[in-house]
């Protein structure tokens, strides 16, 4: 008896997971922190027109910027520096393509970004982190040191 409650339980809980993970894939965040996931419907977007691709961009893609864990009044008011919590994701979108193929987060902890980057090439892919040193990041934007490290102001 007891056995096969066990049983059930490991099935049903199997059963859970792969449609947890389904629901992942299928909206897109596989592979990528529980945080950053469903960012386009949880957090504010930052920037009112897409992002034009620049000259070296590092991110190629048209891109959007979006403040996460902060409500849209707070964001708007493009105060800085940004508290302990906050989230920043950067997604692009390669010419031609109509999938996310980057994800670059900034992640504020006791005061300090952390910077991390996923991409994928299909749309059905799985992201991945992809092994970049952090001074990468920082050296560039370092040039905006004096907003926070955040190139994007929110648009009123
Ligand atoms: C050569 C310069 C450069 C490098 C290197 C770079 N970035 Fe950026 N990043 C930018 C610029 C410029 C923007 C503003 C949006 C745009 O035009 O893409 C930006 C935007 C962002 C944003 C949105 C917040 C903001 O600052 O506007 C995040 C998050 C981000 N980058 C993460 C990263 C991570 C993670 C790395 C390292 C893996 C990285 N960046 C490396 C130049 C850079």
């Amino acid at each position: 008896m007891v056995v096969g409650d066990r049983l059930k339980w490991s099935m049903k809980l199997r059963i859970f997971f792969m449609v947890a993970g389904f629901a992942a894939l299928s909206c897109g965040g596989g592979g990528l922190p529980g945080d950053v996931q469903r960012f386009e419907s949880r957090c504010v977007k930052m920037n009112a027109n897409p992002i034009a691709i620049r000259v070296n961009d590092p991110h190629p893609g048209t891109k959007d910027v979006y403040a996460c864990n902060l409500d849209a009044g707070t964001v708007k008011a493009n105060t800085r520096p940004f508290p302990d919590g906050t989230l920043i994701v950067k997604s692009s979108t390669r010419i031609g393509e109509d999938f996310i193929w980057l994800v670059a987060t900034a992640r504020k902890q006791a005061g300090e970004w952390q910077w991390d980057e996923y991409t994928r090439n299909f749309s059905n892919e799985t992201f991945a982190r992809v092994p970049v040193s952090e001074s990468t990041c920082t050296d560039c934007h370092a040039t905006v040191a004096t907003s926070d490290w955040i190139y994007t102001t929110a648009a009123p």
